[in-house]
C-alpha cells in the first residue's frame, strides 16, 4: 500500500536513529513531507537527504526550540498533520542507585520533551485547522515498573498518562493522541546495555527469551504501528496505548507444566 500519508506534513523527533529513522523512511514512502528532528543534526541531515525529508536541529527538552519548530512548520508547509514524539534516552539504575543527574536527564527528554511537543504542535495543528494525529513513543516500561530502570519507567509511565489527557483535551478539535509501547528494540539505545554482556547477541538472546514471540523487535516493527496510528486508518482511536511487545505483557510465563 502506498499514499497512506499523501499530502500530510509530519514531525518525527529522534528521527536520526532507530525507531524514529524507520518511521521517517516509512512516512516518506507513504507520501508524507517529513521533518527529521533530532539533537544529532549531522546524522539527521544525512538521513533527510536520503529519505527526501527536511532535517531540523531540535533538543526536545528545550521549549523555545519547539515553538520555533512549530512556527517553521506552518510557514514552510502551511500546516502540521502528524507529530511523532520518538526521541528518548535510557539510564539504567534502581531507585536507590539512580543519580539526580540521570533522573533529570530522562525527565527532560522523555517527559518534558513530549509535553512541549504536544503543547506547541497542537497549537500549530489548530492554527492550520488540521485534524492531526500525535503518536507518543512510550514503552512496555510505561505500563509496568522495572527494578533496574526506575527513572526510565517513571518517565514512560508519565507519557502514557499525558497521552490520555492530551487525547481528551484535543478530541473536540478532531485531533487524536495515542501511545505506543514497544518491547526491546534492537537499536543504538541498547549499545550501553550491551557493554554489560559478553556480547550484543548474548544480550539480545536474553531479552528474546522474555518475549513470547521469541525475538526482540526491529525498528520497522514499531514504525509500522506508528504509521497505523498516524494515518486515517485509526480515525476512531484516541487516548489508546498500543502494545508492540510480542506478547510480553500478555501474562505470566508458564510454570505449571513439570
Ligand atoms: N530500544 C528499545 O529497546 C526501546 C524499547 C521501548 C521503547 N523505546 C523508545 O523508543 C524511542 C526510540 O528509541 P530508539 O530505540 O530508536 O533509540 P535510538 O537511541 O536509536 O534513537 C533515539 C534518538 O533520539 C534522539 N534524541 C535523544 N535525545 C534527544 C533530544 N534531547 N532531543 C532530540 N532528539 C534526541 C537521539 O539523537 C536518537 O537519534 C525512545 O523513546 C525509546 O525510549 C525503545
Amino acid at each position: 500500500m502506498t499514499g497512506r500519508l499523501a499530502d500530510k506534513t509530519a514531525i518525527v523527533t529522534g528521527g536520526a536513529s532507530g525507531v524514529g529513522k524507520a518511521t521517517c523512511r516509512l512516512f516518506a514512502e507513504e507520501g508524507a513531507k517529513v521533518i527529521v528532528a533530532d539533537v544529532q543534526f549531522e546524522k539527521a541531515l544525512a538521513f533527510a537527504e536520503e529519505c527526501g525529508g527536511e532535517a531540523r536541529l531540535l533538543d526536545v527538552s528545550r521549549e523555545e526550540q519547539w515553538r520555533e519548530l512549530a512556527d517553521h512548520c506552518l510557514e514552510e508547509y502551511g500546516k502540521l498533520d502528524i507529530l511523532v514524539n520518538c526521541a528518548g534516552i535510557g539510564r539504567a539504575g534502581d531507585f536507590e542507585s539512580l543519580t539526580a543527574e540521570d533522573w533529570n536527564a530522562m525527565v527532560g527528554v522523555n517527559l518534558n520533551g513530549v509535553f512541549f511537543g504536544c503543547k506547541h504542535c497542537v497549537t500549530a495543528m489548530r492554527k492550520s485547522g488540521a485534524k492531526g494525529s500525535i503518536v507518543n513513543v512510550s514503552s512496555v516500561a510505561g505500563l509496568v515498573g522495572g527494578e533496574d530502570i526506575a527513572g526510565y519507567s517513571a518517565t514512560k509511565g508519565g507519557v502514557t498518562m499525558l497521552t490520555k489527557s492530551v487525547a481528551l483535551a484535543t478530541a473536540k478539535y478532531g485531533i487524536r493522541c495515542n501511545s505506543i509501547h514497544p518491547t526491546y528494540v534492537d537499536s543504538e539505545m541498547l549499545d550501553d546495555v550491551a557493554e554489560r554482556f559478553p556480547s550484543r547477541q548474548a544480550m539480545l538472546d536474553g531479552m528474546a527469551s522474555l518475549v513470547p514471540l521469541g525475538r526482540v523487535a526491529k525498528p520497522i516493527d514499531i514504525a509500522q504501528a506508528i504509521l497505523f496510528l498516524a494515518s486515517e486508518e485509526s480515525s476512531m482511536i484516541t487516548g489508546s496505548p498500543l502494545l508492540v511487545d510480542g506478547g510480553q505483557l500478555a501474562g505470566l510465563p508458564s510454570r505449571h507444566n513439570g
